[in-house]
């Protein structure tokens, strides 16, 4: 179950109520969200007969062992039990977090996100995947664990800096380019309004890229081959994450790059150009950061490294037309390297713009 919209927490109090009535209810949130929404806590824990609130720091840091553990103990000292409820209320990291400890905690409680970036809304919140980071690489422990309902209410999106939307933003339009069209159309004429946090403006269109991954989801809800068109830039977007050490950039930010160089090889495979440029003019308007120099065959090997990578070597996902995707393997190596080497330094007018 998923409410979207402007008060959709409100809307949600009643059923909310009766989930958690006569519980204990555990609300994990971070700082930031503590001090921009204070006033929301009141409603999530109504009707519960035990309310604990559960802290960890705000970004990836969270996503630990560390943490995960010490939430365990302190539920558990709490009088947590199998009825126990939890409530995750931040971005996709809180939970991210949150998803696997109510996953694991005696085998499993019920849990509810409240997703509070864009980001979370449109992509972490949907699908079921928890997960934890490992010294060795991120969401590398974790466990499908769907959530009982998830509450994105957009009016929570107006304290989200500009970039933290914008990086939102390029996941929304990496759904709308290969599965929703018409979402593409709205995010190009609302584009201000969207990059401003205006939540009415966004309401629909987090329903829409909602509705386009669970569409994706529902066809493939153990990932198989289908769930990876979801991955259209993340080849090239992880790496370059990866080699930046996560400094920099953020996700979407390299995303919306990945997008563009899976765009080139994809016209060399008979993409039209009105789709290349039509993306390459919507990014223009992003006013992404740039992207540092960095070298093609660091990002190739990090690229090969990938835990999506099969054994057989990678797959990229590639337009084949608006709205249309498909997953190609077996693309040379050469053939990437020769070609992000011209990507990597062009400069940036020029790789945005038509
Ligand atoms: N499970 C999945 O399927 C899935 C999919 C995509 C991403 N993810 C995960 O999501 C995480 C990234 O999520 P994110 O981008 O939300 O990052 P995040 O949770 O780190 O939030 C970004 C920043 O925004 C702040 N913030 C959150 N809500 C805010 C608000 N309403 N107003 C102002 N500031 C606010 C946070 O404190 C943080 O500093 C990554 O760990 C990634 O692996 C998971
Ligand atoms: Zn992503």
């Amino acid at each position: 179950m998923v409410d979207i919209g402007v008060d959709a927490l409100t809307r949600s109090a009643p059923a909310l109520g009766e989930w958690l009535a006569d519980r204990t209810v555990f609300v994990l949130t971070s700082p930031r969200l503590l001090e921009l929404h204070n006033s929301y806590f009141e409603v999530l824990g109504k009707g519960a007969v035990r309310y604990v609130r559960l802290e960890v720091p705000d970004g990836e840091e969270a996503k630990s062992l560390a943490h995960a553990g010490s939430l365990w103990e302190t539920m558990l000292a709490a009088g947590g039990k199998r009825d126990s409820r939890l409530i995750t209320f931040g971005g996709g990291t809180v939970g991210d977090l949150g998803g696997f400890v109510a996953g694991c905690f005696l085998r499993g409680i019920e849990y509810v996100q409240v997703p509070t970036t864009l980001l979370a809304q449109v992509d972490a919140a949907v699908g079921g995947k928890t997960a934890i980071d490992l010294k060795g690489g991120k969401n590398t422990v974790g466990l499908f664990h769907h959530p009982r309902r998830v509450i994105s209410d957009t009016r929570l999106l107006r304290t989200l800096p500009r970039a933290e939307l914008r990086s939102g933003l390029v996941e929304v339009v990496k759904m709308a380019a290969l599965l929703a069209p018409e979402l593409l159309e709205l995010v190009e004429s609302r584009l201000d309004d969207l990059l401003a946090g205006d939540p009415h403006a966004l309401a629909p269109v987090v329903a829409g890229a909602v509705a386009a991954k669970r569409g994706v989801v529902e066809a493939d809800p153990e990932e198989g081959d289908w769930r990876r068109i979801l991955n259209y830039g993340h080849t090239l977007g992880h790496a370059i994450e990866g080699v930046l050490s996560y400094q920099g950039l953020r996700h979407g930010e390299a995303v919306a790059y990945g997008i563009l160089f899976a765009n080139r090889l994809a016209r060399r495979r008979g993409l039209d150009s009105e789709f290349h440029e039509r993306l390459r003019r919507l990014f223009l308007r992003f006013e992404l950061p740039l992207l540092p120099r960095l070298d093609p065959n660091v990002l190739w090997d990090f690229m090969s490294r990938d835990k999506k990578a099969s054994e057989s070597g990678l797959t990229w996902v590639l337009p084949r037309a608006l709205g249309c995707g498909e997953m190609v393997a077996g693309i040379d190596r050469q053939e990437v390297l020769t070609e992000l080497a011209s990507f990597l330094h062009e400069p940036l007018a020029q790789l945005l713009s038509a």
